[in-house]
């Protein structure tokens, strides 16, 4: 048994917008991450991980119980951080996650102060949430999902908005708690999140899973195939971009470049380069033309 198993899993909202169409996959313990443009349906995945939303069909399981059978189990097990945590300005950083604690009817205040250290917050706990920065707050979010010791933590874009520096130390609180057999699912716009901390990951596109494995595999699609065209002008792009998949463009002093995948070996004057998991998900998703 994986910690998360989905099962051909569909969400039809009433608007008529198919937001998940016959997703499958299990994510076992480790950081698993979850990427897709706007609009993919990262949240409505995870709502429905978290027993906020019922699948339109399917199934999914959080360490073995169902989430419509077995809400109550599975909420027992699952912390989650949403897209949009509203938090309240004038508590302090405890008081808030006190009072969250006190919502999953955890009343226990070493409980609270332990998640604060996990998150390394524990100096800042006096501190109104208004004088937090922007990551502080994220620290806070995940710190909130960590009371009652989840086996399973699901993350909604935790990384958007945040500077580099807070960015790793989130990455690292998020990869210190999926040691012991637990499982962060962990949605991102991010690619460089994703390849730093998660051993699997899925690729989800207009509802549709598009990839699930290992980065290396997602790598595999495009490893050999990248190649590096210079262009004199702009306007070559369009050409270009009519021959094969563009995924990145530079502009430089003496020029531009363009990372292409060159499937059908149509420009092997230009040398290949390494191909890196940005040129993988940016190949996935369509090409930069449709990004
Ligand atoms: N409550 C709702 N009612 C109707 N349609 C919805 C609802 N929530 C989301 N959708 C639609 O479902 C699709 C998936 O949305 P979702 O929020 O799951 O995407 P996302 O991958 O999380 O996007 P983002 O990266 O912008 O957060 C979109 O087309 C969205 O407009
Ligand atoms: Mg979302």
């Amino acid at each position: 048994m994986k910690n998360i198993e989905v099962r051909h899993l569909s969400k039809l909202y009433k608007n008529g917008v198919t937001a998940l169409d016959d997703i499958s996959f299990t994510a076992g313990s480790g950081v698993f991450g979850l990427l897709g443009h706007n609009g993919a349906g990262k949240t409505t995945l995870m709502k429905a991980l978290t027993t906020l939303l019922e699948p339109s069909a399917g199934s999914i399981r959080v360490c073995g119980f169902d989430t419509v059978k077995q809400g109550k189990e599975v909420r027992r097990r699952i912390g989650y951080l949403p897209q949009e945590l509203a938090m309240y300005p004038s508590l302090s950083v405890f008081d808030f996650v006190n009072y969250m604690a006190e919502l999953k009817g955890i009343h226990d205040r070493r409980a609270v102060n332990s998640v604060l250290e996990q998150v390394e917050l524990q100096d800042y706990a006096k501190r109104k949430i208004r004088h937090l920065s922007g990551g502080m707050k994220r620290r806070v979010g995940i710190a909130q999902a960590l009371v009652g010791d989840p086996q399973v933590l699901v993350v909604d874009e935790p990384t958007a908005g945040l500077d580099p520096e807070e960015r790793v130390r989130f990455r690292s609180v998020l990869s210190r708690f999926a040691r012991d057999g637990r499982t962060v699912l962990l949605s991102t716009h991010i690619v460089e999140d994703v390849h730093q901390i998660c051993g699997e990951l899925a690729v989800l596109r207009k509802g549709r899973l598009f990839f699930a494995g290992t980065p290396t595999a997602l790598m595999g699609r495009v490893e050999g195939k990248v190649r590096l065209v210079p262009l004199e002008r702009e306007e070559q792009l369009a050409g270009l971009q009519k021959q094969a998949v563009v995924l990145s463009v530079t502009y430089e002093k003496n020029g531009i470049s363009a990372r292409i995948m060159d499937e059908n070996t149509l420009f092997p004057q230009f040398a290949h380069i390494p191909a890196t998991l940005e040129d993988a998900y940016v190949y996935c998703m369509g090409g930069k033309a449709h990004a």
